[in-house]
């Protein structure tokens, strides 16, 4: 069953009517500019075909009501009741709620069926997508007018200050900012947005998506001590943010800082800021192999100089370059998740082969792949 049908059928189980309506909001990919968001740089995602679902109805009440149909789990709770850092799924719907509340806009409570098949840990934004359907959805229940990007921010804000992780805008706004058929240019400081056309297919190419389904427990740790090292660098050279180094004389104005993973922390972020204009411009003048050669030094840098690789995604890479693709990079926060292979569409076959094979021969479980297209952002769907 598709999942805008599960979630109507799972919101009459729960409340014996009909949903107001049924929202989606897509995971993300992002094609390059890895740990910039929080760094005012810039970054180039795309919207996924997979997204979180969500039928839903206003209530008189202040009663939220909430049914997984993934999980076939419930969750009730008052707004009153409501407090950050709880933990559950639920806590990315009940958060958006917290989070409205807070900025002042005139919310009830609300009747929830929600189902997803954005993969759970995999760098594909799978609570983004979660966030950003319900902003979606009381946006329109409550007629809050509230413009896209604030609506990215308040989804930001539940992750941030309700659910508790430390991260930046690009997820929330690649939900629910994107468009079909292009990637999506954020420069995260002025908050512009410049849809870049990315069309692979036109061009005999594709991205193919590799999810090592290597999942790491402690990345929310880390992903905090990535962004206290740009705080203390950029503090150090002393600029508002990373952003603002010049990627002109980098080695010498890094050789001032007294810790060399500090150089290595503001290295990546500089030279990925460039990464992203670079691959924009690529994209513009149709150079594939260019945007290629940029996703695998990305890779490279968040290997040897943010360190957020891990064995599994290296591997991915180091074997879809192998075998032929044109680029490959991994995709997310980081320590494991997806892989993109960025390489000609008669390809693509032998080299999902050849990393499944390296990965069977290595020990572990075979990959999942897709390709990957670009699709529409955030919205209603009836
Ligand atoms: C996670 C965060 C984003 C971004 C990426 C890394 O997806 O949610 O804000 O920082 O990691 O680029």
């Amino acid at each position: 069953m598709s999942l805008d049908l599960a979630v109507h059928e799972a919101f009459v189980t729960l409340t014996g009517r009909d949903p107001d309506s049924i929202w989606r909001a897509p995971g993300r990919i992002n094609l390059i500019g890895e740990h910039t968001d929080y760094n005012d740089g810039f970054v180039l995602p795309f919207a996924l075909p997979q997204a979180a679902y969500l039928a839903a109805a206003r209530r008189d009440d202040e009663v939220i009501r909430i049914t997984s149909v993934d999980l076939g789990e419930q969750f009730e709770a008052t707004l009153g009741e409501l407090a950050p850092n709880q933990d559950g799924w639920h806590s990315y719907l009940a958060g958006v709620f917290w989070v409205l509340r807070e900025a002042g806009y005139p919310i009830g409570g609300a009747d929830l069926a929600l189902a997803s098949d954005v993969p759970i840990g995999a760098g594909l934004s799978s609570s983004a997508a979660i966030e950003c359907v319900l902003v979606e959805a009381l946006n329109d229940l409550y007629d809050l007018g509230i413009a896209p990007m604030d609506r990215a921010k308040l989804a930001r804000r539940t992750e941030n200050a309700y659910v508790g992780a430390p991260t930046g805008l690009m997820d929330q706004a690649a939900s629910t900012l994107c468009t079909q058929g292009h990637a999506l240019f954020l420069d995260c400081r002025s908050l512009e947005v410049q849809q870049v056309p990315l069309d692979l297919a036109a061009h005999g190419q594709a991205i193919l998506v590799i999810d090592t389904l290597t999942r790491h427990s402690h990345a929310d740790g880390e992903y905090a001590t990535r962004r206290a090292d740009c705080e203390q660098a950029s503090a150090l050279l002393g600029v508002p943010a990373l952003r603002d180094v010049p990627i002109e004389g980098l080695d010498e104005r890094l050789a001032t800082l007294p810790d060399e993973r500090l150089v290595r922390r503001a290295r990546h972020v500089v030279t990925e800021n460039q990464r992203v204009l670079d691959a924009c411009a690529a994209l513009r003048a149709d150079d594939l192999a260019r945007l290629g050669e940029l996703m695998t030094a990305s890779h490279a840098s968040m290997r040897d100089d943010y360190e957020i690789t891990e064995a599994s995604v290296d591997l991915a890479v180091e074997v879809a370059l192998a075998a032929g693709a044109a680029g490959a990079r991994m995709t997310g926060g980081g320590f494991g998740g997806c892989v993109l292979v960025l390489a000609g569409q008669s390809r693509l076959d032998a080299i999902g082969a050849a990393v499944t094979a390296a990965f069977v021969e290595s020990g572990r479980a075979a990959p999942a792949t897709f390709v990957a297209r670009p699709a529409a952002g955030a919205g209603r769907l009836t």
